[in-house]
């Protein structure tokens, strides 16, 4: 078998993590969920759920990737628990249905592109978005979207992912920083504020019953968590670092960037009054849009702020690619372009459906039922399985005390599951409901 890569320097592993972690769930579903979550109230819960379970949860995915060298369906074996391999397959199979729809995502930004060049989105935004958003002009931007993470993924992790996560990143926090900045001079943006950061806890009370599994699987999705990526990702740590130090850092610039999209958003919905009522997949493209618009030079902010959602978009898709080919990759041994270009063919095919009006119901379905039934299942067997041993390979290249290790484990024993069975039950409700009620067909 082909020498396992490895990334060329802990930098370079932090990139990529937080190049995964940063995409379309930060800039586009965060400020959206919270705008029709009740704003800073979910805000609270939503910061909670990062900190309090993302963040432990990461610890997992480090040390099972790191231990095992493996992807995350082979991992398993290789850490001598084969009959947990089923956890692994949960992960990778939410991979590979969130590529499917986040590429046919990624193609509305790459239409809502070439919309601010040409345009095509400043008269009727709602109208523009029904014509990009399904069918073939949806299907074919959902091609090139995903050739481009084909391309990446071909190119490996340290010439391919490494690289291109390298100059993303840094472009996406100057240039939202600067869209923050600049919604700040709006008139209307202290409005935006104070609905984004004064929470009522009132409404947390009497929402919370959907407050919760959106908050949560809000969570895992945007740190990546539950899909096995960020054991593929940790497999390919050669040296002993400190996986809480890199996890510290992943998860706080991670809220860092989603925090700032808010920042740059809430500032233009409150400024042309589209603050409440701005859910769902394709408001959130409608409602930006339509403020682009309206607003002085807003052709131009609309074209850096989709090429910022296009960066963020690909090292998130380069990722989820990425999960599903390391297991074929490891376990036959083909070579990776090849790979690369097989997974992402049939992630293609699978896409047409939602690129046909679908992706509200992958998208909820992967949020709801497979994100916290992967990250129960990972939560059990660190926590009650692999135990002393997860403990030993967290404190590798720590100088964590022992402690805090013990704590950790404690944590991922007992109140990452109960918390997670919660969601999970509720989510399942929820999602039921939708089914039942036609909020998807
Ligand atoms: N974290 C990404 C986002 O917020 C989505 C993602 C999930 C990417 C899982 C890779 C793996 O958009």
């Amino acid at each position: 078998m082909a020498q396992r890569e490895t990334w060329t320097s802990r930098v370079g592993f932090i990139f990529a993590a937080v190049g995964s972690a940063v995409g379309l769930g930060n800039i586009w579903s965060f400020p959206f969920q919270t705008a029709s979550n009740g704003g800073a109230a979910f805000l609270v819960v939503y910061l909670l759920a990062v900190f309090l379970i993302g963040f432990p949860t990461m610890l997992i995915e480090f040390v099972i990737g790191r231990r095992s060298k493996q992807n995350a369906v082979s991992a398993f074996s290789e850490l001598g628990y084969g009959n947990w391999t089923f956890a692994g397959v949960i992960g990778v199979f939410a991979s590979f249905i969130t590529l499917s729809f986040y590429s046919v995502v990624g193609g509305w930004v790459l239409n809502y592109i070439v919309g601010s060049v040409t345009g095509g989105y400043l008269g009727d935004a709602s109208t523009f978005f029904g014509s990009v958003s399904s069918g073939t002009v949806a299907v074919a931007a959902h091609a090139v979207f995903m050739a481009i993470t084909i391309a990446i993924v071909a190119g490996g992790v340290a010439d391919g992912i490494e690289r291109a996560t390298k100059f993303m990143i840094p472009a996406i926090l100057v240039l939202l920083a600067g869209l923050a900045v600049w919604g700040s001079t709006l008139s209307g943006a202290s409005a935006g504020y104070a609905y984004y950061l004064s929470p009522d806890f009132g409404v947390i009370a009497t929402n919370f019953t959907s407050i919760v599994p959106s908050a949560m699987g809000q969570a895992f999705f945007t740190l990546s968590l539950g899909f096995g990526v960020m054991v593929a990702y940790a497999s390919y740590l050669g040296r002993d670092d400190s996986l809480p130090g890199d996890s510290a850092i992943i998860v706080v610039l991670n809220t860092i960037v989603a925090l700032l999209a808010g920042f740059a958003v809430f500032p233009i919905l409150a400024a042309t009054d589209a603050l409440t009522g701005s859910t769902g997949a394709g408001t959130a493209f409608v409602a930006l849009a339509g403020a682009f618009g309206q607003l002085p030079a807003g052709r131009i902010i609309g074209f850096v702020f989709f090429v910022v959602l296009l960066f963020a978009a690909l090292s998130s898709s380069i990722s989820l690619l990425e999960a599903p080919a390391s297991y074929v990759v490891d376990s036959y041994d083909t070579e990776r372009w090849k790979v690369a270009v097989g997974v992402g063919v049939v992630a293609f095919l699978l896409g047409i459906v939602p690129a046909y009006g679908y992706v509200g119901l992958f998208n909820d379905f992967v949020f709801n039922i497979l994100l916290p039934i992967a990250v129960l299942f990972i939560a059990l067997f660190a926590g009650w399985i692999y135990g002393g041993e997860a403990v030993d390979e967290l404190g590798r290249g720590t100088s964590l005390g022992r402690g805090a290790m013990t704590a950790w484990l404690w944590w991922v024993r007992v109140v990452v599951p109960i918390v997670v069975a919660y969601t999970l039950w509720l989510g399942v409700t929820n999602f039921y409901a939708g089914l039942v009620n036609g909020a998807y067909f």
